[in-house]
């Protein structure tokens, strides 16, 4: 009773001494805090200290990290090249690709065909973990194939000739049965060894697709290869991935900026997401500019397809794009992240008891694992965590009056009894080491592990912040305040973000 009135009361001191600091600075003026901001991060400060209704599709390569779907850069890489002199484009067989030539599609896209086949190449990984091979993330428009003869062709930095491998597979990542329709496109992951001979060690620079029988042809795209080299400090570290942000109405900032910091409180090193020209308000992008800086999030600008007999705000269309944007971000985060989740901004994996972050969690995990038993068993693919609701209860005052209105989290702690059974929307942490191809919910294939783990929900659950489906479950909730436990480090750094923002909490 005591311990609960003295962290009634700290909080209540917290939130004044926030108010305080607040009415300060909105009195010392918004100009010193832009100075001092830009100062500490020059590449930013155009977009920064621009008023609050500063739109996102403002030119500028500083807001959205864009370096390797920009295709200025693959455009300078291309034309350097050639301007060698070198005899590269005169080769028979596998010149080297000229830009004039690249057949784009869309912002982020490329285009291939064969016969009634059209692949659109979206990213290219390097991808180590078994052999040293190439991954080419695609949306091809079928799901069964078949699928003709495909070539890679690889370009290393300082060679003239490229290595050719023949595609290996065609991964997709879709059932069927989550939706097909004619016209659609689906994602696709191919893979390329990198071939054996003196650049098997090396990471390609550049890779094309070509179709046909030898790997000769002209290619008509040409991809970065995407390697972020690993510089970790520590063991076991976890990145966020989060689908295309879709916001233009509703101003998202106070629930973000709750969610990153609660992201960030257990464990999460990087949030990347996705967004388009136009998705978000202003004092949205503001917000979410605030975390660019401060180099905890990756904004990357994407834009689904619009192709001729697709409602590209298809239910289904929506998908099948997020599961690209979900792979994209697993691979490039291949090697500086040990496990990826993808999120969206109303889903927490939380652990529960005294385990109080993920990477306590995955050790608590890993040091009590027997495998079921199963001697073959080494590791698991991913952590799935089970779903369960924490409905709004519009009607219902706010849970606690003490507490600002907008940390939305720490003021539903009314959720539904029962968790959802483990095929039912749980949410994963993938290992980096073994998961090949994701979707929302689990991963769809993997290498050298077992199958994704269901997690006792003794452990942890994945916090779900919206309406359940079944109805009647909202007539018998239960208090579960887990998240409690993060209040006062919440509000707090909620409260640092709030004072540099220049907003009153
Ligand atoms: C393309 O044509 C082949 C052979 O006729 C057929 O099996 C396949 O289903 C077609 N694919 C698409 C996407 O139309
Ligand atoms: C931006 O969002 C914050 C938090 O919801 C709010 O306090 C502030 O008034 C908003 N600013 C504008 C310009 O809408
Ligand atoms: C996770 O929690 C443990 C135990 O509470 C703590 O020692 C550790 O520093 C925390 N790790 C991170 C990354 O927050
Ligand atoms: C509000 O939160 C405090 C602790 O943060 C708790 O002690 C108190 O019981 C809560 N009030 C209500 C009405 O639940």
């Amino acid at each position: 009773m005591v311990s609960k009135f003295l962290r009634l009361l700290k909080l209540l001191v917290l939130i004044i001494a926030c108010y305080t600091v607040v009415l300060l600075l909105v009195h010392l003026g918004r100009h010193r805090g832009a100075v001092r901001r830009s100062a500490r991060a020059p590449f930013i400060k155009k977009a920064y200290s621009k008023p609050a209704t500063a739109p996102l599709q403002e030119k500028s390569d500083n807001v959205v990290d864009d370096d390797d779907h920009g295709w200025q850069s693959l455009r300078r890489l291309l034309q350097s090249n050639r301007g060698q002199g070198s005899p590269l484009s005169s080769d028979k067989c596998a010149p080297f690709p000229r830009y004039a030539d690249l057949l784009f599609e869309g912002e982020n896209f490329q285009r291939m065909r064969e016969g009634n086949l059209s692949y659109y190449l979206f990213g290219a990984y390097y991808d180590r973990r078994l052999e040293p091979m190439v991954a080419v993330l695609a949306m091809i428009n079928t799901i069964y194939g078949p699928y003709p003869p495909t070539y890679c062709q690889m370009w290393f930095d300082g060679s003239s000739r490229p290595s050719i491998s023949q595609v290996r597979d065609h991964k997709v990542i879709w059932y069927d049965s989550w939706g097909q329709g004619p016209n659609y496109i689906y994602p696709t992951l191919l893979s390329c060894p990198v071939p054996k001979g003196q650049m098997m060690q090396r990471v390609p620079q550049l890779v094309s697709l070509v179709h046909g029988t030898d790997g000769c042809a002209r290619a008509t795209n040409a991809l970065h290869v995407i390697y972020e080299a690993p510089r970790r400090s520590h063991a076991l570290r976890f990145a966020v991935c989060v689908k295309d942000l879709y916001y233009p109405h509703r101003d998202i900032s106070a629930r973000i900026v709750e969610w990153l910091e609660l992201m960030q409180l257990l464990g999460a090193e990087r949030v990347t997401a996705y967004v388009d020209d136009g998705a978000l308000l202003p004092n949205t992008t503001r917000t979410l500019l605030r975390y660019v800086q401060h180099g905890f999030l990756k904004l990357r600008r994407f834009r689904m397809l619009q192709l001729p007999g697709v409602d590209a705000t298809s239910y289904l269309n929506k998908r099948v794009h997020e599961v690209l944007t979900y792979n994209d971000c697993f691979y490039r985060n291949l090697y500086e992240y040990d496990f990826i989740g993808g999120f969206d901004l109303d889903e927490v994996i939380m652990p529960l008891g005294t385990i109080r972050n993920w990477t306590s969690l995955v050790h608590h995990l890993e040091s009590t694992d027997d495998f079921g038993g199963n001697s073959n068993c080494q590791a698991w693919a991913s952590y799935c965590f089970r779903n369960v609701y924490f409905p709004e209860y519009r009607e219902k005052p706010p849970y606690n009056e003490t507490l600002p209105k907008h940390f939305y989290m720490l003021q539903h702690v009314r959720r539904v009894a029962k968790h959802l059974h483990p095929s039912l929307a749980a949410k994963c942490l993938h290992a980096t080491a073994f998961a090949t191809t994701l979707h929302n919910h689990f991963p769809l294939s993997w290498q050298n592990s077992c199958a994704p783990l269901d997690v006792s929900t003794a452990l942890a659950q994945m916090q779900h912040y919206r309406e359940p489906e079944n109805k009647a479950d909202l007539l018998t909730p239960v208090l579960d305040d887990n998240i409690w436990r993060f209040e006062e480090q919440l509000v707090k750094s909620s409260c640092v973000v709030f004072r540099e923002l220049g907003w009153s909490p």
